[in-house]
Parts: structure tokens; sequence; C-alpha cells
């Protein structure tokens, strides 16, 4: 089915330039950009795009780390978009990553992981409500 999901292109991806690279990937692939914003996050929203999280010990971590700078936003849509844009992404420890990848090619720590991708149909949907508000 065709699908749409929510990325993020994370604050160590923008730092390092890798915003392109990510880009033409998804391109490449074939899916589709619906959507995409520069911004940086409030601490409210990224809690609230961490929900789920909010028990885990790194929790904190997660919310400094991705409010720490700008991060890019995008909307991705197409066949089977929500689980191949994890395949493109690779596993999330990136030293788990398959070589060829975006985490296995530019990488190695599971808290600095360059992208994020949603991980289910509610999930995408969920998450690009709290980016794209008056557009999904
Ligand atoms: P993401 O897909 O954005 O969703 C939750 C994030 O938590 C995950 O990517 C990782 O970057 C981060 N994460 C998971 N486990 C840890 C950990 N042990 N320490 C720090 N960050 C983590």
């Amino acid at each position: 089915a065709t699908e749409r999901t929510l990325i993020l292109v994370k604050p160590d991806g923008v730092q390092r330039g890798l915003v392109g690279e990510v880009i033409a990937r998804i391109e490449r692939k074939g899916f589709r950009l619906e959507a995409l914003e520069l911004r940086t996050l409030e601490r409210e929203k990224a809690e609230e795009h961490y929900a789920e999280h909010r028990e885990r010990p790194f929790f904190g971590e997660l919310v400094a780390f991705i409010t720490s700078g700008p991060l890019v936003a995008l909307c991705v849509s197409g066949e089977g978009a929500i689980a191949g844009m994890r395949t493109l992404m690779g596993a999330t420890n990136p030293l788990d990553a398959t070589p060829g990848s975006i985490r296995g090619d530019f990488a190695t720590e599971i808290g600095e992981n360059i992208v994020h991708g949603s991980d289910s149909p509610e999930s995408a949907e969920r998450e690009l409500g709290i980016f794209f508000p008056d557009r999904f």
C-alpha cells in the first residue's frame, strides 16, 4: 500500500552536512517528498514526539539532543514507505546497521544516529501531526 512516514534528519545529520546525502538516497529509492522543513524543535514538541520513551533512562539525553540544533523534518510517501525507509536507514544502533544503509554508512552512536523514521502507520500519522499539523 502507499504510505506516508515522518523522517527526521536529526541535528547531528544537519551539523555534519548530510541533509543532501539523506534526501538523495530517499529520492533515488523512488520515494516522494511531500513536505520538508528545517527547524529547531521546542522541548514540548520533542517530549511529545518521543512520548513512548518517557520512562527510559536516556529520555532526558534524547530530548536534549533532538532540540540541540536545527533538524530537517520530511514527509516521505510511497509503496511500503514506512518499512522501506527503515531499511534505508538501517538498524537503530549504527554498529548493527548494514553498510549501505544511512546509519551503517555514517554513524557509530545509538544516540546520534542521523535519522529517525516512524515505526508503524499509527506512529506515522501521530508524528506527522506533530511536525506538520496543518497538512496531515
Ligand atoms: P529514534 O528512531 O529517533 O527513536 C528513539 C531514539 O532513542 C533512537 O532513535 C535512538 O537514537 C535513541 N536511543 C535508543 N537507545 C538509546 C540509548 N541507549 N541511549 C541513547 N539514545 C538511545
